[in-house]
């Protein structure tokens, strides 16, 4: 069996400690007077945060020529993933009871929920395209299909910032959180791009 690194352990600790605090505050009754907004946010939170923290890998590499943590890139676009898939659940079985009039009514009835529907749904191929079965399926069509993440992303900052019911543009409202990981998308993407990061990377040798 493979011996795990010091990154990778914390990967999966840091990863799966949300779930565990939902599992604590379930237990300990931790929750607010309005416990689904609670599981909403923190899973939203959790998914969000995995998703940005994915898309650093390779700017980490680029900046400080630390390879490490792109070999963890896939593990935490699925944990990313399994916290989206909670928190829709959450939304469609204990928020909605599944009641399919009301769920279509009130997606297209608010903007976050109608961005945050259409991010979803484009993650679903990634996540399947991660496992060796969905790889093969699309064979060298991989890349282009995962490059959705750089629009996805920005569609979930959206979504998060609009969920705060403040407005990103205007910073109006408890948008701090949601424009610091704008910022932090934008930074990401930007340092992709192939001439910066040749740039980068012929400065830094
Ligand atoms: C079908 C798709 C989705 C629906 C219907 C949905 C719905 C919601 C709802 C109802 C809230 C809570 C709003 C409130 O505070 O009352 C929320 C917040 C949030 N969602 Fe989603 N969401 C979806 C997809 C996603 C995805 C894919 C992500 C991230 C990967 C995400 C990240 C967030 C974040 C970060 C928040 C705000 C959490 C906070 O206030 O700290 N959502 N969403």
């Amino acid at each position: 069996m493979k011996k795990l690194t010091l990154l990778q352990t914390l990967i999966h600790i840091g990863s799966l400690f949300s779930l565990a605090k939902l599992f604590f505050d379930y237990f300990t009754n931790n929750f607010s007077p309005n416990p689904i907004q609670d599981l909403e946010q923190q899973t939203g939170f959790a998914a969000i945060t995995l998703l940005i923290l994915s898309l650093a890998t390779t700017p980490l590499r680029t900046l400080f020529n630390w390879k490490a943590p792109s070999k963890h890139r896939r593990a935490l676009g699925l944990y990313a993933f399994l916290y989206a898939t909670l928190h829709v659940t959450i939304y469609l079985a204990i928020d909605y009871a599944f009641d399919l009039n009301l769920l279509i009514e009130a997606t297209l009835e608010k903007r976050y929920t109608l961005i945050g529907t259409i991010g979803y749904l484009l993650l679903i191929p990634l996540a399947i395209t991660s496992y060796k079965w969905g790889m093969k399926k699309v064979g060298k069509n991989w890349k282009k299909l995962h490059r959705l993440v750089y629009l996805i992303a920005p569609m979930l900052i959206l979504h998060f910032a609009w969920a705060r019911k403040g407005d990103i543009f205007s910073l109006q409202g408890n948008v701090l959180q949601p424009f610091i990981y704008a910022l932090l998308v934008i930074l990401f993407l930007v340092l992709r791009i192939p001439a910066i990061r040749k740039k980068i990377i012929s400065l830094r040798k």
